[in-house]
């Protein structure tokens, strides 16, 4: 259950910043992950929870300002999904309240973030490698 979440080139997007924050976000879970089996307590655990709450939050805004100032067309459909992210990780740190932080609640959570991962993060990366021209000046922007 629950694989080990570490960032590795495999989860690569191409666009370095972006994929910095998702190796940072990918150790996050991971460190989440160990104390949970671990069985750390929930006052442990909840501060991590917090940090990867606030990480994810400006990792979300950063890509959808490159998205936006670049006039990505699957901007709104890319937005919900980060929506949906944030709306579990919220739930992640509510149960962290009640203690009931499990593996169980945590694999579809990583699950759904490496799925957005690899699909459509790699879309919006491989969008800006077909803009041609624009796209040079484009990924200069989304990178950072
Ligand atoms: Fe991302
Ligand atoms: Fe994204």
């Amino acid at each position: 259950m629950g694989g080990n979440m570490a960032w590795t080139t495999e989860h690569c997007v191409g666009l370095p910043s972006i994929d910095e924050q998702h190796r940072i976000l990918l150790d996050c879970i991971s460190l989440i992950q160990e104390a949970v089996s671990k069985r750390a307590a929930c006052s442990t655990i909840q501060p991590v929870l917090g940090q990867l709450e606030n990480f994810a939050r400006l990792h979300f805004a950063y890509e959808e300002s490159s998205m936006r100032s670049c006039r990505y067309p699957g901007l709104a459909e890319h937005a919900e999904e980060h929506l949906r992210c944030m709306s579990d990780l919220n739930d992640l740190l509510e149960a962290s309240h009640l203690a009931e932080v499990s593996e169980r609640l945590i694999v579809p959570i990583e699950n759904r973030l490496l799925e957005h991962i690899m699909n459509s993060d790699r879309q919006f990366a491989s969008w800006l490698g077909v803009t041609g021209e624009r796209g040079e000046e484009i990924r200069v922007l989304a990178v950072g």
